[in-house]
């Protein structure tokens, strides 16, 4: 089947992660084409390449989107990623998360689409048994957004074992700890409505929007009794993906691939080290633990290294923490 060999779908294109996905595509000299029901993504976040208001869950118009424009490749991000939501309301994950990549798999299948680039996460290992986390680790998620994301891994692993030899998927699938941090240049960044991530959280409270940031848990088994999270740049995120489709591309094997920067900060250095760069102090309250919040994910893996010749570029917290707010303020001025 003829494709386009620098178009690549993008579903979730609209959202904080696969946003920052297409601005990198697009600078590496390939043509995203997003795929989104826009109901967490943002028309304005699309700024490289076509829109395609589409939910993956609707195969035939995702089939009439594949025969338009003829895809070489895909980049999976359209999913709910909501922890907490996804213990309440695990019919929507399930849905979204599960059904949409099997709609999508069918797709691809049919249309002879043959790389896959899968937004996966830490939270399909569950309570870590050893720390740091490597890929050979057992994964027991604990709640149902990171079991939907484990039954999405196992679906490309068998439908990348059937088919053949008339069709041969292979996919990277990559499994990122904490996204953080927004485009350097400010043009896209983080979204999210409601808001529960940590970072912009305490941002909102820097610039004024909030007035303290709940620490969730003081009593953990850390250092400073906070929970240990691995923040990873959304660029640096978006580089592994662009990375991993030319991996794919030059014939590439099947892989699992940890995204973090091997190095944990508990939330104390967090909220300190955004008081430091943004030079505003932040009212903290000690609050209750969150139901589901291990005490530390680590990343400890140097396999995205060894096979795409991934390196973080941009690690640094600070930097992380300065990005996500010179985004925040431009947004929040505007809106
Ligand atoms: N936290 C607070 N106060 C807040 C918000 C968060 O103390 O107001 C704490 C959390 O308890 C946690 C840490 O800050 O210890 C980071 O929390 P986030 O909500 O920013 O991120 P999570 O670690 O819960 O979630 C992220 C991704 C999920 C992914 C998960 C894997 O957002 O998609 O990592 O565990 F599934």
């Amino acid at each position: 089947m003829s494709s386009n060999a620098n178009t690549v779908l993008v579903t979730g294109g609209a959202g904080y992660i696969g946003s920052h996905a297409c601005k990198m595509l697009a600078n590496s000299g390939f043509t995203p084409v997003v795929v989104d029901n826009l109901s967490t993504g943002f028309d304005w976040a699309v700024q490289w390449g076509e829109l395609e208001e589409c939910d993956v869950r609707d195969g035939e118009k995702l089939s009439q989107i594949f025969k338009r424009h003829q895809p070489a490749a895909v980049m999976h991000f359209a999913a709910k990623s909501y922890v907490g939501e996804s213990v309440e309301k695990p019919d929507i994950y399930y849905n979204n998360n599960v059904i949409g990549t099997m709609t999508l798999l069918d797709t691809m299948r049919d249309h002879g689409v043959p790389h896959l680039v899968f937004s996966s996460t830490c939270a399909t290992y569950g309570i870590p048994e050893t720390i740091p986390i490597d890929e050979s680790h057992p994964q027991i998620p604990i709640n149902p957004y990171g079991m939907s994301k484990f039954i999405a891994e196992q679906m490309m692993a068998d439908y990348s074992r059937a088919y053949g030899p008339d069709y041969n998927l292979r996919f990277a699938s990559l499994r990122y700890f904490n996204a953080a941090g927004g485009d350097p240049e400010a043009e896209i960044g983080e979204a999210h409505d409601p808001e529960t991530h940590l970072i912009p959280l305490v941002l909102d409270v820097a610039a004024g929007r909030r007035d303290k940031i709940q620490i969730f848990g003081t009593d953990y088994e850390t250092p400073d009794g906070t929970c240990i999270r691995d923040y990873i740049h959304v660029t640096d995120l978006a580089e592994a993906h662009v990375l991993a489709l030319k991996y794919l591309q030059e014939g590439g094997e099947n892989q699992f691939l940890n995204l973090g920067n091997n190095q944990g900060f508990s939330v104390r250095e967090v909220i300190e080290t955004t008081e430091k760069v943004i030079g505003r102090p932040i009212k903290i309250e000690e609050a209750d633990r969150r139901a589901g919040d291990p005490a530390e994910l680590v990343s400890g893996s140097t396999l995205a290294e060894e096979i795409l010749g991934w390196r973080p570029v941009r690690a640094d917290i600070g930097i992380q923490i300065e990005d996500a707010w010179r985004w925040h303020m431009k947004f929040f001025h505007h809106n």
